[in-house]
């Protein structure tokens, strides 16, 4: 398989966000495409495909609620997977692409003049509530795999006329920061994304400073995810394959090396019946799995090197 070449041809999509896209005729037209395409093999070509995807959503090409696309936007169903931002100091609403799974910062301890790292910040949504907090002494870095994504990102900064908040184009498995040098990592629905978790959390550790911390949301599952769900590759960029089990999530944490690694919000995703072909749909029900947002917080120790 050639890694750098897509592999899954998406599936025609309809934006469902527009203005006529909520009617029930087009919420059926759009639900439940049978052709679904498997995970690819190699986390390189795992990783192409999300990058498509969100290159996609960056452009306007598509939208999703990182629930499983297409038709996540009509209801409040799959709108239910990010918190509300509404009142939230320092939102911006052109960074705003319907993303998220949680709203990090808000138990991420942020504080005046921090350097704050945000993991797959898409196009600066929490970033820039970051940036709010963390004032004209701080600093917020954002770094994302997808170019399209940078570069909105980017030009929300400009004209917010932010000169404290970077974005950068590149892996979170391969941050191209110094060790120990963020006082805080906050990311909201994008390591369940990332094929290789461990390394991902172990490069989280390295460039935190000891004595900092991270506060993650993201998408995880309690009980036996079934293979057909595991195996979609449209869930997969959807947020919902990629993610881990929750305890094997907060033991990879340790594992890293983090302390005090606790789940500070949690709730359980209802994912709609339309979001899943019938097969996945079914295999869902029958094995008893929850998919669950949760918000996780844990410390580098002061001490640790
Ligand atoms: C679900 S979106 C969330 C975006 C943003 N955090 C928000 O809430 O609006 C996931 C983002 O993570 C990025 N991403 C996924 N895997 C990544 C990786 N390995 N390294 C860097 N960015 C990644 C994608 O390009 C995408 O922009």
């Amino acid at each position: 398989m050639n890694d750098e070449i897509n592999v899954l041809t998406p599936v025609e999509t309809t934006s469902c966000c527009g203005p006529d896209c909520c009617d029930d005729t087009a919420a059926v037209e759009t639900a439940q495409p049978e052709a679904r395409q498997e995970i690819p093999q190699t986390n390189a070509a795992i990783k192409s495909v999300v990058r498509e995807k969100y290159a996609r959503i960056a452009v306007g090409a598509e939208s999703s609620c990182c629930g499983s696309g297409e038709v996540a936007c009509c209801g409040d169903d799959l709108s239910m997977i990010g918190d509300a931002y509404d009142d939230v100091e320092g939102y911006v609403a052109e960074a705003d692409l319907g993303l998220g799974c949680g709203l990090p910062t808000e138990y991420a301890n942020l504080s005046s003049g921090q350097t704050v790292l945000d993991l797959g910040a898409g196009a600066g949504l929490d970033a820039f509530v970051a940036r709010r907090i963390v004032g004209d002494h701080g600093r917020v870095l954002g770094i994302d795999m997808t170019q399209e994504m940078v570069e909105k990102a980017r030009a929300n900064a400009r004209t917010l006329s932010y000169d404290n908040v970077d974005f950068y184009l590149g892996d979170i498995e391969a941050l191209p920061f110094d060790e120990a040098t963020v006082d805080v990592v906050i990311s909201n629905c994008v390591l369940n994304l990332v094929p290789d978790k461990a390394t991902a959390f172990a490069e989280m550790y390295r460039v935190i400073k000891p004595g900092g911390h991270f506060c993650v949301s993201d998408v995880v599952y309690q009980g036996e995810m079934p293979e057909a769900v595991l195996r979609s590759a449209e869930l997969y960029v959807g947020c919902v394959a990629g993610a881990m089990e929750r305890e094997v999530y907060l033991e990879e944490l340790h594992k890293a090396g983090f302390t005090n690694v606790h789940v500070v919000k949690e709730r359980a995703i209802d994912i709609p019946d339309e979001a899943l072909p019938s097969a996945e749909q079914e295999a869902l029900r029958q094995s008893g799995s929850v998919v669950l947002s949760v918000t996780v917080y844990g410390e580098k120790g002061i001490g640790a090197s």
